[in-house]
């Protein structure tokens, strides 16, 4: 494009908030020129001032998003509004509609092929029709425990095994995280608010591992996630947001696994709680050579899916149409499968 990527944010928690005031305050050659969301206090605000800035922008922030397209002809829009695929795809009408390309943080739209078969195939059909292309993407999902395994494994000439752990300090995220890991309930509450789905813990293991199962080629017998844990305080904990006393939940924790012919060939092991120390992201590939690569202190969350939406934005206008997933846009790993290839135009 020779002129700036126009873009519409679609969900103003404290999310899209971070990524509205990161494009105003650091990025060139992109712009805003729409936001939407449904909270009736930030509706009809001037998005600088819904984020928090000191100056206007002058984009006022719409309950529609139909007609901010409308209105606005954007090249993307960013959704930051939920984790869940059948929610965000219906969302996503009215960007097909528009003809508008989509990133959003979703989790479960990372590799809604898991989640929601058919709606995923639905919407792909969709986005094919329209011209548009849509990418479900953020830290973890996106980057952490899956991407980041994967580039790994393209330096290998065996993968037999791959273990993926990633230990989160949570005091440093923000507050809707914090919250969704149970900071701060007793263990009862926990147990009760996960069944009602009032707090869902981490959403994504089992995206993770269908993304990494995919770029393999692994065709995964099972795809088996345990139930989510509390992780108790054995002492008084403080974040910015919650105070958890003794014998209190921190956090959560849990483990997934993508199982072969009976055996675990990829385990994921997530825990993110108040005060984790050391934290850390790491990953294990048993194969050849033998790798072990720990990043830490943890990769910072919020920033890295500030980082991961922002710096996608120009790949996914390229992108060819359709529901698309990092596979499509990181396309280096190790092959486990027979080998074969694509040659555009040729299919
Ligand atoms: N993949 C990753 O690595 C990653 C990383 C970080 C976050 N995430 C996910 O990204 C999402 C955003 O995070 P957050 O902390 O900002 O969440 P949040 O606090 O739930 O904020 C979502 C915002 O979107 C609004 N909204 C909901 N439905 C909408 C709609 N149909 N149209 C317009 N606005 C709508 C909400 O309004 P109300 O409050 O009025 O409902 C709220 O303001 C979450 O689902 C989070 O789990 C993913």
């Amino acid at each position: 494009l020779n002129r700036d990527i126009r873009v519409v944010q679609v969900g103003l928690g404290p999310l899209g908030k971070m990524i509205a005031k990161h494009i105003i305050n650091e990025r060139k050659g992109i712009r805003y020129v729409g936001a939407v969301d449904i909270s009736p206090e930030l509706v009809g605000m001037d998005l600088g001032e819904a984020v928090g800035l000191e100056g206007k922008v002058g984009v006022k922030v719409g309950v529609d998003a139909a007609k901010v397209f409308k209105a606005t002809k954007p090249d993307i829009a960013i959704y930051t509004t939920t984790s869940f695929a059948r929610d965000t795809f219906k969302q996503l009408e009215a960007a097909i509609a528009a003809k508008v390309d989509v990133i959003s943080t979703c989790e479960q739209l990372s590799y809604p092929y898991f989640s929601e078969p058919k709606l995923a195939a639905k919407y792909d059909k969709l986005a094919r029709e329209a011209g548009v292309s849509i990418l479900g993407t953020g830290i973890n999902p996106g980057f952490l425990m899956d991407v980041r395994p994967i580039v790994l494994t393209a330096a290998c000439t065996e993968v037999k095994r791959l273990e993926i752990t990633r230990r989160m300090d949570a005091s440093l995220r923000r507050k809707p995280f914090q919250k969704k890991i149970g900071a701060g309930l007793t263990k009862a509450e926990f147990k009760r608010f996960m069944k009602e789905g009032k707090i869902t813990g981490h959403v994504g293991l089992e995206e993770s591992l269908c993304l990494i199962a995919a770029a393999l080629d692994w065709p995964l017998d099972t795809v088996v996630v345990e139930e989510a844990q509390a992780v108790i305080a054995e002492a008084p904990v403080a974040s910015p947001f919650y105070q958890v006393k003794k014998g209190q939940v921190k956090g959560v924790r849990q483990e997934a696994y993508g199982v072969i012919d009976g055996e675990p060939v990829i385990k994921l092991s997530f825990a993110a709680y108040l005060g984790a120390d050391p934290s850390y992201d790491e990953v294990y590939i048993e194969g050849t050579p033998e790798i072990r690569a720990r990043v830490s202190p943890c990769w910072h969350g919020d920033h890295g899916t500030v980082a991961m939406v922002v710096n996608l934005i120009p790949s996914v206008i390229d992108a060819r149409p359709g529901v698309l997933t990092m596979n499509d846009l990181v396309s280096i790993s190790f092959k486990g499968g027979e080998m074969s290839c694509f040659v555009k135009g040729k299919k």
